[in-house]
Order: structure tokens, then sequence, then C-alpha cells
């Protein structure tokens, strides 16, 4: 059931998750892409709906339909979502970067569609850094941008999908990552390690910068999503 209006953990609250994944185009037909389905980031604004937020959903190619109670906007490449991301972020009180953003995209958008001819062999393409949105917003929270707008976030989530190996653990990685993008909470998933549970089943661990203990959380999508939520109100 919803909560009653304002009773919520999160009511009057503002929070903005980007959700699917970007695609980087090469032309006008062809994109490079992921193979992000934006479940995850779905499941988190419905939750954050549920416990009374005001939610913006931010999505790249949803292959699942956004939830009701949302404000919805839809996005392509990580520089739009980037363009998205400072335009609507500041003055809202949670950053959820759920998205699957391209690290890279071709260095050049061909304007008409690239033909294949009989001799010339096939193209390479290059490739060029994108933007990373999560580590600008904490720069740009740092730097106290955006202030006339209400600032950015006093929370910006992470989110990470790790493999263990010989030398280190899950965690090991996550906390390194936390450390490198500065953002306040990082949810980690564990992925590769199949141990018995369905595929749908997530397992993931919430780590916090400010070095409180890693909070685990497993099952759904959406109980994980209201397992994430519920950190980020009681962080808030
Ligand atoms: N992210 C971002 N902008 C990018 C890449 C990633 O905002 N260009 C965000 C993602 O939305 C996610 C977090 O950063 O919340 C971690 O993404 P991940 O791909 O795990 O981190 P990377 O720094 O790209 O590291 P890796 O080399 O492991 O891909
Ligand atoms: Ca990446």
């Amino acid at each position: 059931a919803l909560p009653l209006l304002g009773s919520g953990a999160l009511s009057g609250r503002r929070v903005v998750v980007t959700a699917g994944g970007t695609r980087e185009a090469l032309d006008p037909v062809r994109f490079l892409g992921n193979r992000s389905s934006g479940k995850q980031g779905v499941a988190l604004a419905a939750a954050a709906r549920d416990l009374g937020a005001s939610v913006l959903l931010i999505a790249a190619h949803l292959e699942v339909p956004a939830p009701s109670g949302v404000e919805l906007l839809n996005v392509t490449s990580a520089r739009e979502l980037q363009t998205a991301v400072e335009r609507e972020v500041p003055g809202a009180d949670v950053l959820i970067m759920a998205a699957a953003v391209a690290d890279f995209r071709p260095a050049q958008y061909v304007a008409s569609k690239m033909k294949k001819t009989d001799d010339v062999e096939a193209p390479e393409l290059t490739l060029v850094r994108n933007p990373d949105i999560l580590a600008g917003a904490v720069a740009a929270r740092a730097a106290g941008e955006a202030a006339e707008r209400g600032g950015w976030p006093d929370l910006i989530v992470g989110f990470a999908a790790e493999t263990g190996d010989e030398s280190h653990s899950v965690l090991d990685y996550a906390r390194q990552k936390l450390a490198r993008k500065g953002c306040d909470l990082l949810v980690v998933n564990e992925v590769g390690e199949s141990k018995g549970f369905a595929a749908d089943v997530n397992e993931v661990s919430i780590l916090f910068a400010s070095g409180a203990e890693p909070v685990r959380a497993a099952g759904s999508k959406d109980d994980v999503a209201r397992a994430v939520t519920q950190a980020i109100a009681d962080a808030l």
C-alpha cells in the first residue's frame, strides 16, 4: 500500500534516479550500446516514490515500463544524460546513478549512413572517453556549483557491478571504486558468482563513505530497491 501523503521516510524529498543504458551513435542508424534493462533503476524510482519522495526518472532506453507517479525524462547518449543531470539535479536531495553509462563513444558521428564499398576494408572505430557523470556531480558539489538553484544533493549514490579475483574480493574493489568516485553511497552488485540463487535474485552490498559498516541486501530488484532507498532515508 502507498504511504499516506507526507508520512514516508522520504516525504518532502526530491530524488533523481538515472536508469537504463546509454547509446552512442555511429551514424543515423547504428549505435554502441549495452545490455542494461533499466529494471533496477525503475525499481529504485518506484521505491523512492513509495517512501513519499518526489521522483524524477532520467531514462536511457528502458526495457520495462516507467513506474506511475514519477516524472520521466528520456535521454539517449551519455552526453545527453550529462546535460539532463546538470539541468535537473541541482536542488534535489538525492541523486541515484543507476544508469549504465557508456565509458566510450565513437570519436566521430557520421551524419549519413556508413556504406560498405567493394574496394575498402572494414573501417576502424576510434573511441573517445565519455564524461564521468557521477564524478562530475561530486566535483560540482565540492566546488559549490549551482548554489543559486539549491546546490548539488547531499547524497550522491553510485552503482557498480564487480567480480572478485584471487587477490581482491568484491568488497575490496568496491571500496576502491567508492573512494575513486567520491560518492556517498556505492551499491555493489556481486556478479559472475552464482551461488544457487535464481537469475533474478540479486545480492548487493551498500557501502558508505562515512565508514559505516556495509549493509547487505538480497532478493528481487524490488527488494534491493527497498533496502537501498531505506539506507538513503536513514543517511539523510
Ligand atoms: N558512471 C557515470 N559516468 C560514466 C561512467 C559511470 O556516471 N561515464 C557511474 C555509473 O552510473 C555508476 C558508477 O559511475 O553509478 C560506476 O560505474 P562503473 O562503470 O562501475 O564505474 P567506472 O568508473 O566506469 O569503472 P569501470 O572501469 O569499472 O567501468
Ligand atoms: Ca564503466
